[in-house]
């Protein structure tokens, strides 16, 4: 076991770690400027803290994908690199849709990723927060988006696709803020990451304004359910990862999961700040830094996550 500090990487948040079949650990996240997609590449979780970003693209000077460029993805599907993100065509922090890059090179530290358009949710209103996962060889989104006819900024929603940027059926809605965690200071769901073990699928997600209020909520299925019935979904009551005044760590969230080295060991990917009190919009207090703490199961095969630390131990 090594000792592992956090932060993992300052000033990153949203942070998405892909363990990839090459042997590599891949990183992205927001950067504070929300004006770019970078990403980082090591053998080694740790080896991230150092490794150099390589910026694989920038926001376009005006229109579409020019302003607050949001929580990019790396996944690999089909034998191609695809990127998800959110991006604004306006500095509005609620006019956002959802893009993806592919690049279809070996390596992405070198290779070109290209504009490959919005993925069209069937409804033209504020989008975020996309994440990809396979279950028995088809490809799931699931994402974060606004319908005007429900309370709140962002449901959270399912669809199997047909390709990178298209569903393969009518979105289904698996959760909105409902819960009174989930509606402090701003009524969201969003940050979506899919985990599965013990026969189950689960979809942990974010909710409340990302100052210290912000926290981790679950929802569950069976794995062989169809993931596109909302009523076969279930959600915890009560938040599964939240600050920790304690531990001096406030608002954790936007998180993924990944496995360590051993390729054993389920990891929880997460930002978090080590101050509750921010002045102005948190939006914009860029030390939502990149965190990283293992996990256990309990008898029931649900997770443990625990409280944000500071220092714990990784094989
Ligand atoms: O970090 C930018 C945005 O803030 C993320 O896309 C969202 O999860 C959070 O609200």
């Amino acid at each position: 076991m090594t000792r592992h500090k956090n932060p993992l990487i300052e000033q990153r948040a949203d942070p998405f770690i892909l363990r990839h079949e090459n042997g590599n650990y891949y990183f992205t996240a927001s950067v504070p400027e929300y004006d770019r997609i970078e990403l980082r590449c090591a053998k080694t979780i740790g080896g991230l803290r150092e490794a150099a970003p390589a910026v694989v693209w920038r926001k376009r000077r005006s229109g579409e994908m020019s302003c607050l460029i949001w929580a990019p993805e790396l996944h690999y599907v089909g034998g191609r690199w695809l990127i998800y993100f959110a991006a604004g065509h306006t500095m509005d922090v609620l006019d956002h849709r959802i893009y993806a890059l592919c690049c279809d090179d070996p390596d992405p530290m070198s290779g070109t990723f290209a504009e490959a358009g919005r993925v069209e949710t069937g409804m033209d209103t504020f989008a975020l927060d996309a994440t990809a996962f396979e279950r028995e060889g088809s490809q799931y989104l699931v994402w974060a988006q606004q319908d005007p006819a429900i309370a709140g900024h962002s449901n959270l929603y399912i669809a199997k696709m047909k390709d990178p940027l298209t569903p393969a059926e009518r979105p289904a809605m698996l959760s909105r803020p409902e819960l009174p965690w989930e509606c402090r200071g701003f009524a969201v769901n969003e940050g979506p990451a899919a985990l599965m073990k013990n026969g189950r699928i689960f979809v942990s997600y974010s909710a409340s304004a990302v100052d210290h209020n912000y926290c981790m909520g679950l929802l569950w299925n069976d794995l062989s359910a169809d993931l596109s019935d909302p009523a076969a979904w279930k959600k915890a009551e009560r938040p599964v990862f939240a600050s920790s005044p304690e531990n001096g760590w406030y608002g954790p969230g936007h998180n993924c999961f990944t496995k360590a080295e051993d390729g054993e060991t389920d990891l929880l990917v997460y930002h978090a700040r080590q101050y509750a009190n921010i002045d102005g919009d948190p939006l914009y207090d860029p030390n939502r830094h990149a965190c990283v703490k293992g996990f256990a199961w309990d008898e029931s095969g649900f997770p443990v996550f625990g409280a944000p630390v500071s220092e714990t131990l990784l094989p």
